[in-house]
């Protein structure tokens, strides 16, 4: 077992959010996978380049773009469609897995869509979180800083994106009963988080991980 906590879910279903509250709370040392997968699209990375990055060296690449242009709806199914390719897959899970070793004594949260079942399935606490279609598009809606998108264009995306990650081939998006599934439907952020910070210390606790928490 490692000292990690493997967030998955679907798009805007507040996993990002919740995964850096739970960082924050038990000082661990947070991952957003999603965004190496955005890096390597934008900046159209050939994947013989990726396969010399390290993962310092790609999230030193991420720190230097604008996170508005990372996240945009363009890039969001760009990053969606380079994640259905086996060998980039491959590379990114090892640059995950290096992140995760890195930081091994200090414990680890990464979320994704296959944190929990291809990266790092010994993962000490596995969640999965989720939330209904339409009030995961209005949450996305909601945050965009740059309103120059309608609604219907970020639900339609996030149908798309949704559609993409479920059904690929590889490490597609599924939850097991390996995961506690957290729907936050009509649910505070901070309802969620205290779901999810008792099942995190729970599992912790249960674990060789106990003084982690
Ligand atoms: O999490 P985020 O929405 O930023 O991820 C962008 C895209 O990267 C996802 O739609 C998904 O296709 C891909 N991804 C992935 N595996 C991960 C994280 C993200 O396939 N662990």
């Amino acid at each position: 077992m490692r000292p990690v906590v493997a967030i998955d879910g679907p798009a805007g279903s507040g996993k990002g959010t919740l995964a850096r509250m739970i960082a924050s709370h038990f000082d661990f040392v947070y991952l957003d996978t999603g965004l190496l997968y955005r890096t390597v699209a934008f900046l159209n990375i050939p994947l013989a380049e990726v396969r010399k990055l390290s993962v310092e060296k790609l999230l030193e690449e991420t720190s230097k773009l604008d996170d508005k242009l990372l996240r945009s709806p363009e890039n969001s199914v760009k990053a969606s469609t380079i994640a259905k390719m086996p060998e980039i897959r491959d590379v990114v899970t090892g640059l995950q897995r290096d992140f995760i070793d890195l930081f091994n004594e200090k414990g680890t949260v990464l979320d994704g869509r296959d944190i929990g079942t291809v990266v790092v399935p010994d993962a000490c606490c596995k969640l999965f979180i989720t939330a209904d279609l339409k009030e995961r598009a209005k949450r996305r809606f909601a945050d965009l800083k740059d309103k120059n998108t309608t609604f219907d264009e970020v639900f339609r995306n996030m149908k798309i994106r949704d559609n993409q990650d479920k059904s690929r081939k590889i490490a597609p998006l599924t939850c097991d009963k390996t995961y506690l599934m957290i729907d936050t439907t009509g649910q505070s952020v901070e309802e969620s988080f205290k779901i999810c910070r008792e099942a995190v210390r729970k599992a912790f606790i249960n674990s060789e991980y106990g003084s982690f928490v």
